[in-house]
């Protein structure tokens, strides 16, 4: 008979196999990035890879950050990863496109309640600043995470999208 831990399992590896995850990083990130798609992977995720592909010090973070942020925004994955030395152009190129709201998240209660309050659906992170291990705790939680359908969830995300209607 099946316990509720292997419901839970269950439901779990269903969720990794209908999702498909996003990930960029400059040469900020690079290293942190090879990492996360490494364990992605390893887990079973659908990865969609937008680069830097080698480590080039020079390269620009909105070059592969953006083109995940409209592929998140087009629906053709699921969430995304964003990653940069500190995070912070990451997540300021992100928010750019229209349909993305990315957050620069460095604690795990964030990482899960900013889906589940806010619909967060980009996940950046600093290279230079969390740990893999850490960060891979920070993308478990933010992946397993659904956003709350509760009315107040919605009419909060209304307000922020009747802004990218202007
Ligand atoms: C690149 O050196 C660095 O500025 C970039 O990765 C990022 O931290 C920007 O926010």
């Amino acid at each position: 008979m099946e316990s509720e831990n292997d419901i839970e399992k269950g439901s779990t590896e269903n969720r990794r196999e209908t999702m498909s995850i996003g990930i960029a990083a400059d040469h900020g990130g690079f290293e942190l990035k090879v990492q996360l798609v490494a364990a992605l992977t390893f887990a079973g995720y659908l990865v969609k890879d937008f680069g830097a592909f080698e480590l080039i010090d020079s390269d620009d973070y909105p070059d592969f950050v953006v083109p995940m942020a409209r592929a998140v925004s087009e629906g053709k994955v699921t969430r995304g990863l964003a990653i940069c030395g500190s995070g912070v152009g990451a997540c300021i190129a992100a928010n750019k496109v229209t349909g993305v709201r990315a957050a620069l998240i460095t604690d795990s209660f964030s990482a899960h309640q900013g889906v589940e309050d806010d619909d967060m659906n980009v996940l950046c992170l600093g290279g230079r600043i969390t740990g893999s291990a850490l960060a891979w705790e920070l993308v478990l939680a933010f992946l397993n995470a659904e956003f709350k359908t509760e009315e107040k969830y919605i009419r909060r995300l209304n307000k922020v999208t009747a802004l990218e209607k202007r």
